[in-house]
């Protein structure tokens, strides 16, 4: 095997007390599904603890027990672990869940856990907890930092061993939908849906789904003519009805339980119901109706906006698209459509206000779209752990409601009772051996898949359970890897862009520092630097972006006074002699956030060096080399943010360091 298994490498472990459950695995009850739980149980036992455990059809009071059962608490896919006398009993009400709690069982033994505190129940928190793979036919990855494709290469579909040890890493920390190709669905993606490719993915669904994991594509909305040859694809026109209508047949008649679409319409460049003068709704309606027979969905991208803008017009605002587009539709969408919408209003930067979407619309099935490729975060060549990111949006109170108004609420359904809605991330995975690129970067596909499952978890508790998967208990091993993880976003946040301005960053790489790499473009994401200051007004004074939210938040961000100070430079335009709330000025602040970001690199790398002897030494060596390398660049990025501001503002630094 060429490559590793990340955290699903199990260590031995010590414990005597659980050896007494050891004895065999009882199912009641079998099905592909259990039997992967059961294959998982007696892989990770003889890892652990050099114990073969037999397999036993029907009931039992000891050993192991996979057991289905009937309690309503448990819910669809949640799973009660408890030991028993001398059984340890791993109860659900389906296969998937008696899969997660197995997954659990193994988790608690890696972390150190005693048979005595492993009683557990869990319901996942989201209904849908998916992975969006960015890959493209021909094996290359849109925004793929860790090697090739492991689903496609030269326009093939590729089944091997790798794609279900795929669905058991996925599967272990929950996710139940993968989406296999890119959101930009062009050539040969858009004949997924047809019979060249169907014997392929049938094998791809059947291996997913022996692991609770339903398999969904990327569509092109243009399908009908690319594939159909009809000279339209008018969402309401009949024909176009009826050959959906044939193709969803055809598709439903090749992969039964097949999952639904994911579509990006109108964005950037990719084809959609505008070009018939229709709206989101009708395009996303029509394909929902098709599907629904066959208990279908459609998630549709809420990520549409004016890639064409003009620099120099400064009333056209990226951030109020995706409002200004869906806000108006609500209550428009089929119960089997769900928006898909990104955490922020512009595009993964390391720092965004949430967006107002979510709270903005109550009549429509929403889900949350993050990234774990780090595309904008240092693209898994820098440590960037994005869990606290994500945890912040989740607990960011949208206010829609006087309770259950955070995004954590909404997008789980509590507020609105919703079923059809969850949390997605664009994947950061690849054909390199540890699968992430960056060793570290696992921690983030881990906690992603964790989060969504239980949003309750802290980052500090999911980075612990994954250094323990991984690395292994040791009390400084937990201590350096945790600190390393934890300070990585707000160092990120240090020596890249301040304040929530975003970008600044090399064109269509996005890598590495160009403060105005996008600043006289088309895409819409300006900074506004001149001499005096920067910023841009978001404010009703300027593109009436912060009217989009409800109140207080709406209110808070109108002001420069009671503006967040992380957001500053996202909502106002702020002047460089401008005072923040410690007292430094705008322009002091950031030199010195650049300089104190290079110096928690500096922390990180040696934080790392201390573990040489507790980390077993390619792995060591790997990490090595991105941190050293991540130190030099986080310098880069220092001097040229300096060097720049310096140079328009020319207000020298308070503490005299070097700035170019
Ligand atoms: C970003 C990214 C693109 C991607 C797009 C999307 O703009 O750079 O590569 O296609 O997001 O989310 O659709």
């Amino acid at each position: 095997m060429a490559y590793e298994m990340a955290w699903l490498h199990y260590h031995k472990i010590s414990e005597k007390d659980f050896l007494k459950f050891l004895t065999a695995i009882h199912v009641e009850y079998e099905d592909s599904i259990i039997q992967s739980a059961a294959e998982e149980i007696t892989s990770a036992v003889r890892d652990m603890f050099g114990i073969y455990l037999p397999y036993e059809k029907g009931e039992s009071r000891e050993g192991i027990l996979l057991k289905l059962s009937k309690k309503d608490e448990l819910g669809k896919e949640g799973y009660h672990i408890y030991p028993s006398g001398k059984a340890f009993v791993i109860e659900a009400n389906s296969s998937s869940g008696i899969l997660y709690g197995a997954f659990q069982m193994i988790r608690l033994l890696q972390c150190g856990y005693r048979a005595e505190n492993m009683e557990e129940i869990k319901v996942p928190d989201n209904p849908l907890r998916m992975i969006n793979h960015w890959d493209n036919m021909d094996g290359s990855i849109e925004r793929g930092y860790s090697g090739k494709s492991f689903f496609f290469q030269d326009n093939e579909i590729i089944v091997d061993k790798r794609i279900k040890d795929y669905a058991r890493l996925a599967a272990s920390v929950g996710i139940n939908g993968v989406v296999l190709n890119n959101v930009n669905v062009k050539n040969h993606a858009t004949e997924l849906i047809s019979k060249k490719y169907f014997k392929q993915l049938k094998e791809i669904q059947r291996i997913f789904a022996s692991y609770g994991i339903k398999l969904y594509l990327s569509l092109n909305f243009a399908t009908p003519i690319e594939l159909g040859n009809l000279n339209s694809a008018d969402p309401l026109s009949t024909e176009v009805k009826n050959w959906w209508k044939d193709k969803l047949n055809e598709v439903y008649q090749e992969l039964p339980g097949f999952g639904g679409f994911l579509i990006k319409a109108d964005s950037e460049g990719r084809p959609g119901p505008f070009t018939y003068g229709r709206t989101h709704a009708d395009g996303a309606n029509m394909l929902a109706e098709t599907i629904e027979p066959y208990g279908g969905i459609i998630i549709w991208r809420c990520f549409v906006y004016n890639c064409e803008q003009d620099w120099r017009d400064k009333k056209t605002d990226r951030a109020r698209a995706g409002y200004d587009h869906f806000k108006p539709l609500d209550g428009t969408f089929a119960g089997n459509v769900i928006l898909q919408i990104k955490n922020g209003p512009m595009d993964f930067q390391v720092r965004e206000p949430v967006s107002p979407l979510f709270g903005g619309m109550k009549q429509t099935n929403q889900m949350l779209e993050v990234q774990i490729a780090q595309e904008y975060t240092g693209q898994q060549r820098h440590v960037c752990y994005l869990i606290p990111m994500f945890k912040e949006v989740l607990n960011f109170r949208t206010y829609c409601e006087n309770n259950r108004d955070k995004v954590s609420d909404i997008v789980s359904g509590k507020t609105y009772g919703w079923t059809n809605c969850g949390m997605a991330a664009v994947a950061n995975t690849g054909d390199d051996d540890n699968w992430f690129g960056h060793d570290l970067a696992a921690a983030n596909f881990y906690g992603f898949g964790r989060l969504s499952f239980d949003t309750g978890l802290s980052s500090e508790k999911i980075a612990g359970e994954w250094i323990a998967m991984t690395f292994g208990t040791h009390p400084k091993v937990q201590k350096n890897i945790r600190d390393i993880l934890m300070i990585s976003w707000p160092a990120y946040e240090n020596y890249t862009s301040p304040l929530g301005i975003g970008w600044m960053v090399n064109p269509h790489s996005h890598y590495g520092p160009n403060v105005d790499g996008y600043e006289y473009d088309r895409w819409g994401t300006y900074h506004r630097a001149d001499h005096f200051g920067l910023g841009v007004d978001r404010s009703t004074k300027g593109t009436g972006y912060a009217a989009q939210y409800h109140n207080p938040n709406a209110l808070n961000y109108e002001t420069v006074e009671n503006c967040p100070e992380e957001l500053l430079l996202f909502f106002h335009y702020v002047k460089y002699t401008h005072r923040l709330t410690n007292g430094k000025t705008l322009i002091q602040h950031i030199y010195d956030a650049h300089f104190e970001g290079v110096e928690e690199v500096e922390v990180m790398l040696k934080m790392w060096i201390e573990l040489i002897d507790y980390i077993e030494d390619s792995v060591y060596q790997r990490v090595l080399k991105r941190l050293e390398y991540q130190l030099e660049h986080s310098k880069e990025w220092r001097d040229i943010i300096c060097s720049y501001f310096y140079r328009k503002s020319a207000i020298p630094d308070d503490k005299n360091r070097e700035i170019f």
